[in-house]
């Protein structure tokens, strides 16, 4: 019975892939849209080949909308106003708009197909987003899966960010990936020198811009990305700081500590940063130089899986746990969480217990 349930399953689901593809191909090589024009806040209009999704259409105008996933329908970032000409919202779109969202006709720019004229309205702020070109000056690994990349921008550019902001570097072709992809990276280094970024990248497994990075990329080599993006920078209040990351999710961290020494924010300030084991750990000593700089700054490392052999006498549990023995109450401070979904999900959860507002917990979920 089982097996014919999971045979049947099995067909249906490869119908609609075979399906899928069949009009996706179609899409590309039968139907011809002509030219479609993009009106873009009832002040400028663009024209594109028609058959493209919105995102890319706009991307190849140099407009540039946030787009995480790459296009992929899975981050949610990419959200426009469509005024006229967008078609039926997408089963895709439906997890990523509210209720609020759909009523005012906001639609995920990269399910969405120009098929016809179509009208959009976007935060002005977007215009000032554009594509830089950068060479690796140098690529460092920090632990087994993590690299610091070290950007110069060409030309003598300069990218004007807030320190907790992300980058899109643009993935060329390579072996058998054959479309050019985006992804995010949270710009890890100081605000004030706008000629370089660093960029903290930890690999995916089979992951198309992370196996690109560790596997492809040369120090001297080109680089293409397209920013600053993102809602995520430190707030000006005095409240008192709570931030909590994993992994890379130091990055962005680390780039509002620069900020903080630089501005002489001294605000009371804790970084929870949780590895599995001393492997993970990285950057140890540039955060004992933040806390030597930033006088109520403090940096707490904990190991969720200590080995026998690192000796380790630091935190030890899930940064969850951790952040539950320090924090009494969050009533008034404001977090800066980075990391897995997963673990910004339980840290939001610990937090409010401790009687923070949900308004005051901002997080990139990587
Ligand atoms: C705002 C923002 C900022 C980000 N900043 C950083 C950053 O500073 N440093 C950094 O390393 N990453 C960062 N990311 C994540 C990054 O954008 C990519 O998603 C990640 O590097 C994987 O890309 P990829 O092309 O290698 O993998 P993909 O080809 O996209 O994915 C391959 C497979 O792995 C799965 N997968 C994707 N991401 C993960 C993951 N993190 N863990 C486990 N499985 C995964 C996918 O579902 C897919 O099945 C950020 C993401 C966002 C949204
Ligand atoms: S680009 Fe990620 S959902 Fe559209």
């Amino acid at each position: 019975m089982l097996s014919e349930v999971l045979r049947t399953v099995s067909i249906v689901s490869g119908i609609s892939v075979f399906l899928a593809g069949l009009l996706t191909l179609a899409e590309k090589f039968l139907l011809n849209y002509g030219t479609c024009r993009i009106n873009i806040n009832n002040a400028r209009q663009i024209e594109v080949k028609g058959g493209n999704s919105l995102l890319r259409s706009l991307m190849q105008s140099d407009i540039f909308i946030p787009s995480a996933c790459g296009g992929r329908g899975s981050c949610g970032l990419c959200k426009v106003k469509v005024l006229e000409g967008g078609g039926m919202v997408l089963p895709t779109e439906i997890p990523y708009l509210t209720e609020e969202e759909l009523k005012g006709n906001i639609r995920l720019s990269c399910q969405v197909k120009v098929r016809e004229d179509i009208a959009i309205e976007i935060p002005e702020e977007l215009f000032n987003i554009r594509e830089y070109t950068a060479t690796v000056e140098k690529i460092i690994d920090l632990t087994h899966d993590i690299k610091t990349l070290y950007l110069k921008f060409n030309d003598g550019d300069e990218l004007s960010f807030k320190a907790g902001q992300y980058v899109q570097i643009k993935v060329p072709r390579y072996g058998k990936v054959r479309d050019e992809v985006y992804r995010a990276y949270s710009i890890a280094s100081s605000p004030r020198n706008r000629k370089e970024i660093q960029l903290i990248i930890r690999r995916v497994p089979q992951g198309i811009c992370t196996t690109y990075i560790f596997d492809y990329l040369k120090e001297g080599d080109k680089i293409v990305l397209n920013g600053a993006y993102g809602e995520f920078y430190l707030r000006d209040t005095d409240r008192e700081i709570v931030c909590i990351a994993g992994g890379s999710g130091l990055a962005p961290i680390k780039s509002i500590l620069h900020q903080m020494h630089e501005e002489g924010i001294n605000r009371k300030a804790t970084f929870f940063f949780g590895c599995v084991s001393k492997r993970d750990l990285y950057y140890v000593d540039e955060m004992k130089v933040f806390e030597s700089l930033i006088p109520n700054f403090r940096f707490i490392p904990a190991l969720s899986g200590p080995k026998e052999e690192d000796n380790w006498t630091g935190e030890t549990g899930l940064i969850t746990e951790v952040v539950d023995r320090y924090i009494t109450d969050g009533s008034n401070m404001e977090a800066y969480l980075c990391g897995s979904p997963g673990m910004i999900d339980a840290c939001i959860r610990v937090l409010r217990s401790k009687g923070m507002p949900e308004d005051r917990i901002y997080y990139d979920k990587f």
